[in-house]
């Protein structure tokens, strides 16, 4: 039980490189399942979340190892089990994307329903449908397991209701090994998207489509290993800028790409930031106090991202006017006002919409992280905060920030880390 105690009401400033994206890092390592032979990842950031889709992989047959900090190397050429027991399904929602590189490896797989942030229904019917059209057989068994199997996975058209993050890319894992071509219509777009596309095809898949609203995959027979540098993490980077904006900061980020967070840069501008983007770094100046936003609803990519919905409601807790913020992705997705409502912020909330009237400012206090990014918007509201506030569930952040208050200490943030139990 680790928490954060953060004195808050001090400036951050200075330079930092971003981290590699979570969200791009957990598919790519499942898609080496499909590998037969030794892939090496960069740019991998070490949280708990990879630790357990290493776990997982290894469980699988795999050889997992770090050299230094963020490079993964994976050896799949021994994969041989599709069975994954429940307590590492459960420690995250991703763990499920293991289903379609194990299927169209082994033919057959054996998961329970995954587990993940408390941030609403989270449900998997779009991956069983796509999987199930590109011809696995799933049953359900009594003790909460699903078993999937197929010979011979083959391509097919899938139709997405929802452009499914998720789902996405459980199907254009599963189809790369399938025979003939899959068109998978309104898939998500997400950048981590284009990413595992391109590293499926390092491998020798033949993937198009990627970030667009039809993703093509012709099947091939198997693939090899490649080396693959993951892109940066769209949301801890948004997630520092918007730490910035709210101490009224000066922070550069490098190994960024500024075109994956243009709504939020957008967002940050219209609440008064100065936001400077060149091709790999973004630089924020923030001076006094920020402006309310009329709207903000959020929308799969190129939308304005979910996960960064928590963080905005804590910069806009302290903004000049009155802000309204929608969230459409997630139906429990507000955890976070509570805690924010203790350290002093007015918040209403209407249904999926919050109304968030800035007050002058937050005060210090003891505050409990739900989820990860409910986590990251405690720490924004205790760095912008009057007086000490103690952020106690950081295992929470670990699971998508690695070491981030080391990240703002060296931005000059009063920030420490305590480990134990409750003070
Ligand atoms: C991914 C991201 C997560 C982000 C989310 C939305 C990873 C590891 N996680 O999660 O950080 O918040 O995208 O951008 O990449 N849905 C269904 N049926 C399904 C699948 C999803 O109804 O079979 C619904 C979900 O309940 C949710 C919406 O679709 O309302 C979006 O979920 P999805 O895009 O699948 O999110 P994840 O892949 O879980």
């Amino acid at each position: 039980m680790g928490r954060y105690i953060i004195r808050g009401g001090r400036a951050i400033s200075g330079t930092l490189s971003v981290q590699g994206a979570k969200n791009s890092a957990l598919p790519i390592m499942a898609a080496c399942i499909l590998s037969t032979g030794k892939s090496v990842l960069d740019n991998v950031p070490r949280l708990t979340d990879v630790q357990v889709m290493a776990e997982i992989m290894q469980m699988a047959g795999a050889k997992v190892a770090w050299t230094g900090n963020s490079t993964l190397s994976i050896d799949c050429t021994d994969v041989d089990n599709g069975d994954v027991p429940e307590h590492l399904m459960r420690r995250m929602r991703s763990s499920f994307i293991v289903v379609g590189p194990l299927l169209g490896r082994l033919g057959r797989v054996r998961v329970t329903y995954p587990g993940g942030c408390a941030i609403g229904t989270r449900a998997i019917d779009l991956h069983l449908m796509g999987l199930s059209k590109l011809g696995a057989r799933i049953t359900p068994t009594n003790s909460g397991y699903i078993e999937f199997q197929a010979e011979k996975l083959r391509g097919t058209q899938i139709d997405l209701d929802i452009p499914s993050v998720g789902a996405t890319e459980n199907i254009m894992m599963a189809a790369v090994t399938a025979q003939g071509t899959t068109v998978i219509s309104n898939p998500a777009r997400e950048p981590e998207i284009v990413d595992l596309q391109c590293f499926l095809n390092k491998l020798g898949a033949k993937v198009s489509g990627a970030g667009s609203d039809v993703i093509v995959i012709e099947g091939v027979e198997s693939l090899g290993a490649a080396r693959h540098s993951i892109i940066p993490d769209r949301i801890a980077a948004g997630t520092l800028l918007v730490a910035a904006a709210v101490t009224g900061g000066d922070v550069t980020l490098t190994d960024v790409v500024p075109g994956h967070l243009s709504v939020v840069i957008a967002k940050l501008r219209e609440m008064g930031a100065e936001i400077e983007t060149q091709a790999n770094s973004i630089r924020i100046v923030s001076r006094g106090k920020l402006q309310s936003v009329n709207k903000i609803v959020t929308a799969p990519y190129p939308g304005f991202p979910t996960d960064m919905q928590p963080q905005f409601m804590a910069a806009l807790a302290t903004a000049r006017g009155v802000s309204v913020l929608t969230e459409k992705i997630f139906d429990g997705r507000f955890k976070h006002i509570d805690e924010l409502r203790r350290m002093g912020a007015n918040i209403s909330v209407d249904n999926r919409t919050a109304i968030i009237r800035g007050v002058e400012t937050l005060y210090g206090t003891n505050v409990v992280a739900t989820d990860l990014r409910a986590g990251a918007a405690l720490v924004i509201a205790a760095l912008g905060a009057q007086g000490v506030t103690v952020v106690e569930g950081v295992s929470h952040i670990d699971r998508g920030y690695v070491a981030l208050e080391q990240q703002l200490l060296t931005l000059g943030a009063d920030i420490t880390r305590r480990e134990g139990e409750w003070a």
